[in-house]
């Protein structure tokens, strides 16, 4: 058997700013990972189960917008093999799908990595990111890259679109609670959102959108000098800049608001917001506290994280 793994990912400041080129920080979220398990049969056939869609289809009878299997003809594609070998790949995962926890990139990469490494060619996490990228294409539109790039590289990063990815350096690791709203909300929505008030505001929206970049870029520099206050307060402003574009929720105004009023030290939304998850930045002896404030705030659930290299 040959296994490869790819962890969920979470955005710490920058999201949607960074769609229009402004930096974004990214983490990977160790403990929740999507596992791809590829054993060789004796019968002909590429055979794709994923566990947890309830899915199982051949290969050659799979949709063209298929995003499994996508991810396989790109990779067979990326290293010159017209025929997938005979085989049943399997795809487990811990991570909640579609709650902007990067399930969707995750899935891309754990099967790049199983499949390339089952051809006897692994492929570097720069490849594993490009082709994981285009699938997100396919099915996101307008996708910055930053949830590929995180998650091919399992390190936290410091990214801008068609640019930098450089690892953060991180001067004392730090925790985080990650709650979902019970609000699921695609992504490509909210960008639609973002883009055609953009479009009716431009000026204001790059003004905001330069704010959120330099929020960003003070938030690098808190993490590296391990000044986690201050990250907090940066997190906070984000959040006030990401409901001034429109992208909060009342759910997730709810949840921010609870996780203060507990003793984070900051929180915001995560992802393309309008639902889905929030962070909040705890010291770890209030995790507690903190995590009970947002499940009687109304989370369905609250995960727990920490950042480090
Ligand atoms: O919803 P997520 O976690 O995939 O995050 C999307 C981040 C955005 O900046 C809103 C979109 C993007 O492509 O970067």
């Amino acid at each position: 058997m040959t296994s490869g793994t790819a962890p969920g990912k979470i955005i710490l400041l920058g999201e949607h700013a960074v769609v229009y080129g402004r930096p974004a920080l990214a983490a990977p979220l160790s403990n929740l990972i999507v596992e791809a398990n590829l054993v060789e049969q004796a019968e002909p056939g590429f055979l794709v189960h994923s566990v947890d869609l309830g899915q199982q289809f051949w290969l050659a009878e799979a949709e063209q917008n298929n995003p499994l299997a996508q991810a396989i003809w790109l990779t067979l594609e990326a290293l010159d093999q017209p025929d997938p070998p005979a085989a049943k790949l399997t795809i487990k995962s811990s991570l909640p799908i579609a709650a902007g926890l990067g399930s969707g990139a995750a899935v891309s990469v754990a099967i790049i990595r199983a499949l390339s490494l089952h051809l006897g060619a692994p492929l570097r996490p720069e490849e594993q990111s490009a082709l994981a990228y285009q699938v997100e294409k396919l099915h996101h539109g307008t996708p910055s890259g930053i949830d590929n790039t995180v998650i091919a590289h399992g390190a936290p990063v410091y990214f801008v679109k068609d640019k930098t990815m450089t690892t953060l350096d991180i001067g004392a690791p730090f925790e985080l609670l990650i709650a979902d709203s019970g609000v699921s909300t695609p992504t490509s929505e909210a960008v639609a959102g973002v883009r055609r008030r953009w479009q009716e505001a431009q000026s204001r929206y790059e003004g905001m959108f330069d704010e959120i970049g330099k929020l960003a870029d003070q938030a690098r520099r808190a993490i590296a000098a391990g000044e986690i206050g201050t990250l907090g307060y940066l997190m906070d402003q984000n959040q006030t800049l990401l409901f001034d574009i429109g992208v909060s929720s009342p759910e997730l105004e709810t949840l921010v608001e609870a996780a203060r009023r507990a003793g984070a030290l900051g929180a915001k939304l995560s992802g393309g917001g309008l639902g889905g998850n929030m962070i909040a930045l705890i010291d770890p002896s209030k995790a507690g506290q903190v995590s009970s404030a947002l499940e009687r705030a109304g989370a369905v659930r609250v995960l727990h994280a920490r950042v480090d290299r």
